[in-house]
């Protein structure tokens, strides 16, 4: 018997009960392998297979039974000489991410990036498909993705995505077409940005230790002042103006701070802080602070403080230690974030995931903090380190987390020995060198 990886690689319920009915003895035994089968999420499907294996063990006895790992399936033989035995083979589960390194220095830690997961990629495979989509495409096609470019990634399980942006097309343009018209069609309200300073590079803070900076960012990423409403007026003339609305929604701020909630919530210190800046946006910053004491009514277990955004950036300086989970606007929690990777000791180590935790209009995209560093692009300088934090929590995401975890383990073991860094970090090492040595140390 052997199940066929179904489009999302898993089989079906009826699928399964076809298989299962051949297995089991009894229909209490069936019962409790459907069972297992529908509380355990799609993506722990090892541990369903695991445990009809040792059903049919303990069915089968005394079972003889031989087993088969390979690189693209897993075997197992059960219960020879019995009336039901049978052969599963389930299909290795499989992620299809599409990559988009865009420009700059993008292009030289994606792939970076890629040489780390297909290192880890192990108990699962990986499958990558290129798009050359940015400013140079841009220069070639007049847009910079084609019009059906969300469809394209609509499939996938993920994006990575390096940088998007490069001094030959307007900023405006170039992001708003690509990464906002993703974050945005994808309605991945989430943006996800941990904080936290790697073995053996000091937090550029005086008198505070790497334990000091620990915090998670919670970004609203759908609305607020990125939505691109507004219009400019009677150009080039002495009237000229701009005007840039900025929407927040009940159902958009309550959603991101119900998250930031829950995150706090699984967090040892539990605490919560929110950036507002009611004093001066008298309507979005006030329904911001109205709506968090009310979210808030639901988490008796979280603390919660308010600090208005300019003294909260002055905390992040003075006091790290006294911040743990922060949720924040479109655009503060950008500007923070900048800040949270200067205080991680460069811009080159901050990543982030944009996420929809409770829809899926599209894949989740994963892409560091920093931009495309027209500075520094083309030298093979870049830190990758961000990528590759990226890239763990890519896989975290996907459902593999031990994978994650081991590449955390690497990145943290390199910048613990010391002997290899990038420009940003005082060292001379190349962007492909620290790469090789997680990929060593990943061995
Ligand atoms: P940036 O993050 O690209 O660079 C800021 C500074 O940090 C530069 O000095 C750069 O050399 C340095 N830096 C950034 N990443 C680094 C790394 N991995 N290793 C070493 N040094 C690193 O920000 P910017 O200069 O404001 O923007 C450049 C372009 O990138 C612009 O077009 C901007 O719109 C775009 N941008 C894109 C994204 C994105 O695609 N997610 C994010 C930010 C900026
Ligand atoms: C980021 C970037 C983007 C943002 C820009 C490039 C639009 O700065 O991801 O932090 O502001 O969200
Ligand atoms: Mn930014």
């Amino acid at each position: 018997m052997t199940w066929t990886a179904s489009p999302s690689g898993i089989p079906s319920l009826l699928e399964m009960h076809s298989t299962w009915l051949k297995m089991c003895r009894s229909i209490a035994e069936l019962n409790e392998v459907t069972q297992i089968y529908r509380s355990a999420a799609w993506r722990r499907m090892d541990r369903v297979v695991r445990y009809a294996e040792s059903t049919i063990r303990t069915a089968n006895s005394p079972a003889s039974r031989r087993g088969a790992k390979g690189r693209g399936e897993r075997r197992a033989t059960a219960a020879s000489g019995r009336p039901f035995a049978c052969t599963i083979t389930v299909a290795m589960k499989t992620y299809r991410i599409a990559l988009l390194p865009g420009d700059g220095i993008g292009k030289e830690v994606i792939p970076q990036a890629v040489r780390v997961l297909e290192t880890v990629a192990q108990d699962f495979q990986l499958t990558f498909e290129h798009f050359e989509w940015g400013c140079e495409y841009y220069l070639r096609a007049g847009r910079m993705m084609p019009d059906d470019g969300l469809d394209q990634l609509r499939p996938f399980d993920a994006i990575l995505l390096g940088a998007i942006g490069h001094p030959t097309v307007p900023d405006h343009i170039s992001l708003r077409d690509l990464l906002l018209r993703i974050r945005f069609g994808y309605d991945l309200y989430v943006n996800l940005r941990p904080i936290e300073v790697l073995p053996g590079l000091d937090p550029p803070l005086r008198n505070k230790t790497p334990q000091d900076v620990n915090m998670l960012f919670v970004r609203e990423n759908s609305e607020g002042e990125y939505c691109g409403m507004g219009g400019r007026f009677k150009r080039g003339t002495p009237d000229e103006f701009a005007i840039q609305h900025a929407v927040f929604t009940r159902k958009g701020v309550e959603r991101i701070l119900r998250y930031a909630f829950e995150q706090a919530r699984q967090r040892p210190r539990k605490r919560l802080a929110s950036a507002t800046k009611s004093n001066a946006l008298n309507y979005s910053m006030v329904m911001w602070d109205e709506l968090l004491k009310e979210v808030g009514r639901d988490y008796p277990d979280v603390a919660v403080s308010n600090y208005h955004v300019d003294a909260l950036a002055a905390r992040m300086v003075t006091h790290p230690e006294t911040l743990d989970v922060v949720v924040a606007s479109n655009l503060f929690a950008d500007i923070l974030t900048d800040l949270g990777g200067a205080l991680q000791g460069s811009l080159g180590l901050a990543a982030s995931a944009n996420l929809n935790p409770t829809a899926r209009l599209g894949p989740p995209m994963f892409e560091p903090v920093h931009g495309s560093a027209p500075d520094i692009e083309g030298r093979g300088v870049a830190n990758p380190i961000a990528a590759l934090w990226t890239a763990a929590l890519m896989t975290e995401h996907l459902g593999e987390p031990s994978a994650a975890e081991r590449i955390m383990s690497a990145l943290r073991a390199v910048t613990g020995e010391g002997r290899i860094r990038t420009a940003d970090l005082g060292g001379n090492n190349t962007t492909r060198e620290f790469a090789d040595a997680v990929i060593a140390r990943l061995a």
